[in-house]
């Protein structure tokens, strides 16, 4: 099933915005270089939300809680004391709406 998100204009370049979704953990829209990616809102360590309390380098999101990176483009954990990827998700960019396919 295609979720909805965001439209394109709601996530400023080199930032990251916070989706809820009902029933789910929400997730986080980036945008960097014009790209747009889709992961899991909360990190992997704690319950920290990323696109609301942590920093945007690049590819890299650090989580404001205990400096745990992931790149936002494969998920993977890149310092402890994350260790668990996060979920990632392909944004499909339609009609200037980002989406994504959740099962
Ligand atoms: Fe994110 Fe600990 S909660 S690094």
């Amino acid at each position: 099933m295609e979720v909805k998100l965001c439209a394109t204009g709601d996530v400023e370049e080199a930032s990251m915005i916070q989706i809820s979704l009902p029933g789910r953990l929400p997730v986080a829209v980036y945008r960097v270089e014009g790209e747009f990616f889709v992961t899991d809102d909360t990190c992997t360590h704690g319950k920290a939300s990323l696109a609301d309390e942590g920093e945007l380098e690049g590819h890299c999101v650090t989580c404001s809680w205990h400096d745990g990176k992931f790149d936002i483009r494969t998920g993977a954990a890149l310092c402890l004391p994350c260790n668990t990827p996060i979920r990632t998700y392909p944004a499909i960019v339609r009609d200037d709406v980002i989406s994504i396919e959740l099962e």
